[in-house]
């Protein structure tokens, strides 16, 4: 295992240019179990996760190749209806396989994903979804076995107890495209991820509209094509990135962004000093000042997203003032505390919130990575951070950012890994 080591205290400059979205490729790459045809997939990012999604699409039948930031996905024998647990226990987001598997064969066995680290994560809406449109649902031994002799549009209504689901909203929309007749989705998703693989599905033939908005429609259809798409830009990387330049007192022109998916981080940005130059297709973020501490809420989009929490804590921790971080996605998301607070940090939890005050500087230590995001924010410390300091368990990190240390390397971060 390899660990990251970096030497704090650059300001970071230059340019950088964002990747494809990861929890939008994903579940595109799902979608073409939906379909015999082949499918091109331009803009995706070299990850950890979409090269779980290959090994999965793979071991259900299809010949994919990646390369160069483009996937092919074909058919090359029969469908297979079982994702195994080996590879669905790796990454929650390979659920998404059920819907599609379901939509095209009628029947699905998908190994239950389990929690993770920032919290319990059931999928109760997901098969809720999927049985209001005519699935008969059992659960034996770890798996969920969907079958169908025919699938019924109907109304389902998908809200939860914190809010719509993304990853609900994609699994049932991919088994109601194939399924005769209406399907009305209330409380869907409104991520931008959601649209895209709704344009994608359009694009493959399905009739699918009101995505983006809490109420998704879809006209069933017989079949569906294969379909060329280009994935949109990542908006975590990108926040993510906004938040380095900040962080490390730098100047960064950040490419390749939709800003309309920014609205609210952006937002609370300028409420704390800020001046972003926005662009058609790209940010410029400078230091200029010292901050103001601005309170920070996670909502479902277009609020503030949970997937930015960790990154803005780390920022609030040396912004002068009181920070009070409330989780309404993952009430338990807050491994990063401990590891910041081992940087010098002083943030206090208290069960659905962090208390952060701010102070001058942190200092470099070795921490932990315990999950995707919280990795982030601890190399968003460590740039920070006076001294070294050494992130372990990176693999994480790469789960969801592409090349990201020749990225800072690029921008002049001191940044290195090591063997653990
Ligand atoms: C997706 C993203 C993830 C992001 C999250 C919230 C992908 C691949 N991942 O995950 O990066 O952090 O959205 O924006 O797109 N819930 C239920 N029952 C369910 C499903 C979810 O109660 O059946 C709860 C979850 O525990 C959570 C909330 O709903 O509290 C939102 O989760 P959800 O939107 O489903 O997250 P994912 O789609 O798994």
């Amino acid at each position: 295992m390899d660990k990251l080591i970096i030497e704090g205290g650059v300001k970071l400059k230059g340019e950088v240019i964002i990747s494809g979205a990861k929890n939008s490729v994903l579940p595109i790459m799902a979608a073409t179990l939906l379909t015999d045809d082949a499918c091109l997939i331009k803009g995706v990012p070299e990850l950890r996760d979409t090269n779980t999604m290959v090994k999965i699409l793979r071991s259900l039948g299809k010949g994919v190749e990646f390369n160069k930031g483009m996937v092919t996905v074909a058919t090359l024998k029969n469908t297979n209806y079982v994702a195994d647990y080996k590879l669905v226990s790796t990454m929650r987001a390979s659920f998404c396989v059920l819907g599609p598997l379901l939509g095209k064969l009628k029947k699905a066995k998908v190994s239950l994903p389990g929690g993770c680290i920032i919290g319990v994560r059931p999928v109760d809406l997901h098969l809720k979804g999927i049985k209001a449109l005519g699935a008969e649902i059992s659960i034996d031994s770890g798996y969920v076995l969907a079958k169908a002799k025919k699938l019924k549009g109907t109304h389902i209504y998908l809200g939860g107890v914190y809010g719509s689901s993304v990853l609900a909203t994609d699994n049932v929309m991919m088994a109601a495209v194939l399924a005769s007749g209406k399907t009305i989705i209330e409380a869907a998703a409104c991520e931008p991820e959601v649209v895209d693989l709704a344009e994608f599905l359009n694009k493959m033939g399905a009739k699918i509209s009101g995505h983006g908005t809490p109420t998704i429609e879809i006209e069933g259809v017989k079949h569906l094509h294969g379909a060329t798409h280009t994935i949109i830009p990542d908006r975590i990387e990108a926040g993510t990135m906004i938040l380095t330049a900040l962080i490390t007192k730098g100047d960064i022109i950040i490419k390749n962004v939709l800003l309309r998916h920014l609205g609210a981080l952006i937002d609370k940005l300028e409420e704390a000093g800020v001046n972003i130059i926005k662009t058609d297709n790209s940010i410029h973020v400078s230091y200029k000042r010292p901050l103001k501490a601005v309170n920070i809420t996670t909502l479902p989009y277009p609020g503030f997203p949970t997937d930015m929490q960790a990154q803005m804590m780390s920022l609030m921790c040396v912004t002068p003032g009181i920070t009070i971080v409330t989780e309404k996605i993952y009430p338990d998301r807050f491994m990063h505390v401990a590891e910041l607070n081992r940087m010098g940090a002083h943030i206090q939890r208290e069960g659905p919130h962090a208390i952060v005050e701010g102070i001058e500087k942190l200092s470099g230590a070795p921490v932990m990575a315990s999950d995707l995001r919280a990795s982030a924010s601890l190399a968003l410390a460590g740039l920070a951070a006076s001294g070294k300091t050494s992130i372990s368990r990176i693999y994480h990190l790469e789960r969801g950012y592409e090349n990201i240390e020749s990225k800072l390397e690029k921008l002049g971060a001191k940044i290195w890994r090591e063997k653990e």
